[in-house]
């Protein structure tokens, strides 16, 4: 049915039949129940062809609260940021950010690029804007960025940090291993008071506004999908 096929939004989807600015191979779609096959049908809107995409590419700004699920009995999600009629995409975070972290998470249905983009052996680079409770010092870059052992006996891969002030920076990890920033900055007693997500690989937030959602443009798309 066309309004299921996931190519414009449901409300979109009314707007644009309602203005007959729809076609499927020539013919003017009138009701958006209209059988319609994506893969093999012509879709014209406004006399453009549109392409059909078989995954959807989705880049949301968490909020602090928001967890990175597709479902929870009791928290927002991040999938809850996207209009309802989304839902039937099958969307989900590629990766996770903590509850109380904020920014940058893509949401998609391709399963086989998410699972490349998370694979250790791509080592995709994930960048965090951070402030700490407390002062940080050289000694401290210099411990976090060569890789040190969290308590429960694990090895960080090396990472690289730029100061910005006394207690804050950007850190730019190629590996997720969890609550990783919090944990590399407790091992040197110190403690995340902020975290927000500002890029993953060559894709930014920009200033996309906090809760907030937006496609990946085609380049996003190409440099996601090409992992
Ligand atoms: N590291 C953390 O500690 N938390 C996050 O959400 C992401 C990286």
């Amino acid at each position: 049915m066309f309004s299921e096929i996931g190519m414009f939004t449901r409300r979109e989807t009314a707007d644009r039949i309602r203005r007959k600015l729809i076609t499927v191979n020539g013919v003017t779609v009138k009701k958006p129940d209209e059988k319609v096959n994506p893969e093999k049908d012509e879709i014209r809107l406004n006399g453009e062809v549109v392409k059909y995409k078989k995954y959807a590419y989705i880049l949301v700004n968490k909020p602090n609260g928001v967890v990175s699920a597709t479902e929870d009995g009791r928290d927002k999600t991040v999938v809850d940021l996207l209009p309802p009629e989304m839902k039937k995409l099958g969307l989900f975070p590629c990766g996770r950010l903590d509850k109380d972290t904020v920014g940058l998470v893509i949401l998609t249905n391709d399963g086989v690029s998410a699972h490349n983009n998370l694979s250790p052996k791509r080592h995709v680079e994930k960048k965090y804007y951070f402030e700490t409770a407390d002062e940080y010092f050289d000694e401290d870059i210099t411990a976090i960025e060569n890789g040190l052992t969290l308590a429960d006996g694990y090895t960080t891969k090396p990472c690289k940090i730029e100061r910005e002030g006394k207690n804050s920076g950007y850190i730019t990890l190629t590996e997720g291993k969890y609550h990783e920033i919090k944990r590399l900055f407790g091992a040197r007693k110190n403690k995340i008071t902020y975290l927000k997500r500002i890029s993953f690989s060559k894709i930014t937030l920009g200033d996309l506004k906090e809760g907030d959602w937006r496609y990946l443009t085609d380049d996003e798309e190409f440099i996601f999908t090409n992992k």
